[in-house]
């Protein structure tokens, strides 16, 4: 069985995993989201910087926390995109010289496929198909899957303009809640009623594309909400009810996807995944569809190395052909 090193760059994150058979052995993780954090968002140069001093320690972290060698390695997994054009350059150069100095061979991992395929290492191997929403604070793209390490994931849809988690990171911003806004309105909607306040469901009309998402008319309207409203700003009513509307909007196109394409099992992943509301919300319609919901522990929902070297375990177990150690990176790479 193939010991497979992963590695993660496309963002903020600098992953490493360890992965053997479909079991994760180790992993390490290092962020330099404190860095960004002063600019309002990722700064390229500024994650490719980080990624590049934080690479050999987190495999060095990432060996010692699996028990083994990194001569063990037998095959490298590594995210050739959709990312950061420089972040994705790093993982990708360390990547390959990994890969040549060990002379083992190289997989470019798409993130996408990444993501879904982490829950494997949890729950063990998906379905023959099933719908996949990946919702993170870059992401929200509804998928089809079938066999991740031979079928090519078809996109089902996407957002037109902000992921679910930057419309959460910007309303939060409009309340006066902390950074990462998520979390904050996750807490804060607690004491809140989710139908105070009717925000729209963006994108759920009939003559709508049933698959497409679109977030910032809904954070423009809780602007607009709070741009009017007078006296004190009832927080946890606008947080509950904004926090509604996203899951309800998340949880209403998955489960609908999943009907039209007969599918038994929904798969969901990405930080707003942690999202209780989003969570049970999904969770009840899953059960009305007969759906099963799968959701990785939220340590895995996030950019991390085991995700690629997930697949990297997938693809050398169907023994896929390895990538050319000269592949190029693909900042925009689609499905
Ligand atoms: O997957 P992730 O850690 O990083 C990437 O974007 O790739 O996702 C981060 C996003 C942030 O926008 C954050 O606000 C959101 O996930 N998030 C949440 C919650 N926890 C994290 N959104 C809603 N509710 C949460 N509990
Ligand atoms: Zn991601």
């Amino acid at each position: 069985m193939a010991l497979v090193l992963g590695i993660e760059t496309s963002c903020d994150e600098t992953g490493v995993g360890l992965v053997r058979d479909g079991v994760l052995l180790g992993d390490a993780l290092a962020s330099s989201m404190d860095e960004h954090a002063r600019f309002g968002g990722v700064v390229p140069e500024i994650a490719a910087r980080a990624h590049l001093e934080a690479l050999p320690s987190m495999v060095r972290h990432a060996v010692d926390h699996a028990g083994v060698r990194l001569a063990d390695v037998d095959v490298v997994a590594v995210t050739a995109g959709p990312g950061l054009a420089s972040a994705v350059q790093v993982g990708l150069a360390a990547g390959k010289a990994y890969a040549l100095s060990l002379g083992v061979p190289l997989y470019g991992v798409h993130h996408l496929a990444g993501h879904a395929a982490v829950d494997t290492l949890e729950h063990g191997p998906l379905p023959e198909r099933c719908v996949a929403l990946i919702v993170s604070g870059g992401h929200t793209s509804l998928l089809l899957l079938g066999d991740l390490a031979r079928d090519p994931v078809v996109h089902l849809g996407d957002t037109l303009d902000d992921a679910a988690g930057e419309a959460f990171d910007k309303v939060a911003r409009l309340l006066g809640l902390p950074y990462p806004g998520g979390p904050a309105i996750d807490r804060a909607a607690l004491d809140g009623d989710p139908e105070a306040i009717a925000f729209p469901r963006p994108l759920t009309g009939a003559r709508d594309d049933p698959y497409a998402f679109s977030f910032s008319g809904l954070k423009t309207a809780v602007a607009r909400w709070v741009e009017r409203h007078t006296g004190p700003l009832p927080v946890a009513d606008v947080a509950a009810s904004f926090q509604e509307a996203v899951a309800d909007t998340l949880s209403r196109k998955a489960v609908a996807a999943g009907r039209q394409y007969a599918c038994d099992t929904l798969l969901m992943v990405g930080g707003v995944a942690a999202n209780s509301r989003v969570r049970s919300l999904t969770a009840q319609r899953c059960a009305a569809a007969d759906i099963r919901l799968r959701v990785p522990t939220p340590r895995l929902c996030t950019d991390n190395g085991a995700m690629i070297a997930a697949v990297g375990d997938l693809l050398a177990r169907a023994g896929r052909p390895p990538s050319p150690l000269d592949l190029a990176m693909h900042p925009t790479l689609t499905l």
